[in-house]
Formats: structure tokens, sequence, C-alpha cells
């Protein structure tokens, strides 16, 4: 196991990661708050219309729990992460009656197709040793009219960002080019893809057509980005 990945896995980073290092190193990587975060993900997951939401990676519920509390009355937000630590505090800070934990690899979800309304994904999969593997997870348990948001990290197309690569390689992070994703997504059916860059983060999202929407479109689906 990597350095990146034994450091989830400790107790003392569960304890202080919601309130000083989220912000901290998001901040530096991003230039964005955790509340900015949050928006976008309640914006882009249409949340007033999500009625189950799956926050995949979910650490100690630092998201899973906000957006518990914008998805309708009947919804409910599961958080799944394979650390036990970060579960546990997501259990003692991060409860609540919309939101609830699963222990779990987001590689192997254990859901069936199509169960979830809206997923998402934030400062994750380039911690996660098969990264394409857990998005398609993603978008298998995505049902269809569905809303996918992911947050990772963004690798510039310049010297400079093989330089950052290579550094963060060395703690076992990935960094990901700009069209890896948005690629994947439209490979995969999906359509609204929008991708926006802030410093070394990309915050991608997309949806999954309605039932019968394929059919009716045809063609291939478009995709936009910004600031890459
Ligand atoms: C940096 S935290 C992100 C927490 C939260 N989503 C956020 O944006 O603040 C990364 C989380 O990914 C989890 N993780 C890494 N690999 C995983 C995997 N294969 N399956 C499930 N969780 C994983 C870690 O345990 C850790 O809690």
């Amino acid at each position: 196991m990597n350095l990146a990945r034994r450091t989830m896995n400790a107790p003392a980073l569960a304890a202080v990661y919601e309130r000083v290092w989220r912000p901290t190193l998001f901040y530096l990587a991003s230039g964005r708050s955790t509340g900015a975060d949050r928006r976008f993900a309640v914006d882009s997951l249409r949340l007033g219309s999500a009625r189950r939401v799956l926050d995949i990676a979910c650490g100690p519920g630092n998201f899973t729990h906000y957006l518990s509390e914008h998805v309708p009355a009947d919804g409910y937000v599961t958080g799944i992460d394979y650390s036990p630590p970060m579960l546990a505090r997501a259990l003692a800070d991060n409860a609540g009656p919309r939101a609830g934990y699963v222990r779990g690899d987001a590689r192997f979800l254990p859901f069936a197709d199509g169960t979830f309304d809206a997923v998402c994904c934030f400062g994750a999969l380039y911690l996660i040793p098969d990264p394409l593997v857990a998005t398609r997870e993603m978008i298998r348990v995505l049902a269809p009219g569905g809303r996918l948001a992911v947050t990772t990290s963004y690798r510039p197309g310049n010297p400079f960002g093989e330089l950052t690569r290579r550094t963060a390689a060395v703690s076992g992070l990935r960094m990901f080019g700009g069209r890896t994703f948005p690629d994947l997504f439209a490979a995969s059916g999906l359509v609204d893809i929008d991708q926006q860059v802030h410093r070394f983060l990309q915050y991608i999202t997309a949806a999954k057509p309605a039932a019968g929407a394929a059919e009716q479109r045809g063609g291939h689906p478009a995709a936009s980005n910004r600031g890459v």
C-alpha cells in the first residue's frame, strides 16, 4: 500500500480531515473553498429530484451529510468508503436521518445496475489503483436519467504538468490529463458532459440519458469543456 493510501487509513487523519486537512489542501490545489465545492455538488447533481444518491469514497461523510440535507424528504444518501477510521468518523460526525454508510471498494460496488439517481466521487479517483474501473462502476450504478459528478486531479498539458505528475507519483497520487474523464464518459454514452478546471483539480459532470432517449436522439453525445 502506498503512502497516500496508508494516510487515508490513519485514524489521526480521519480525526482532522473534515475541519483541517480537506479545507487546506483542496484550497491550495484548486483555489476553491469547501463551501463552493459543496454547492457545486448540490447543483450539478440536481439533488432536488434525486431520491437515491451514492457518495463514493465518502471519507468521514463530509459531503454525504451535506448532500442529505438537499435531497427530497423521502431521499437518502449512501456513503461508501473502504477506510474503517474514515467510516467511524462518518458515523460519529455525519450520520443523519437521510445519510448512512457502508464499507466497500469503489472498484466493486455492491449495488445493482441503475440503483442511484445521482452518483458522485470527490477527491478520491487519484488514490484508487484502478481509477477507470471505479469510474465505470459509477456509471453502471447510475440510473437512466441520473446525474454524475467527479472531482479529481488535473495535470496541465505542459512540462510543468509532467513535473507535477512525477512529484505526485512519489506519494502514490495520480494526476489525470484533461481528456481522460470526458472521453470515457462520452464513450460510455453519457451526455451533457461538462468540465471545469481549477488549478490542479478538475470538476466533471455528466448525465445518463433517460430510458429511450438514446434512440430518439441518435448521433454522438456532445461534450463541452471549460478552462482546459
Ligand atoms: C481524500 S478522501 C475524500 C473524502 C471526500 N469525498 C472529500 O471529497 O472530501 C479520499 C477517500 O477515498 C477513499 N478510498 C480510496 N480508495 C478507495 C476505494 N478503492 N474504495 C473506496 N474508498 C476508497 C479513502 O479511504 C478516503 O476516505
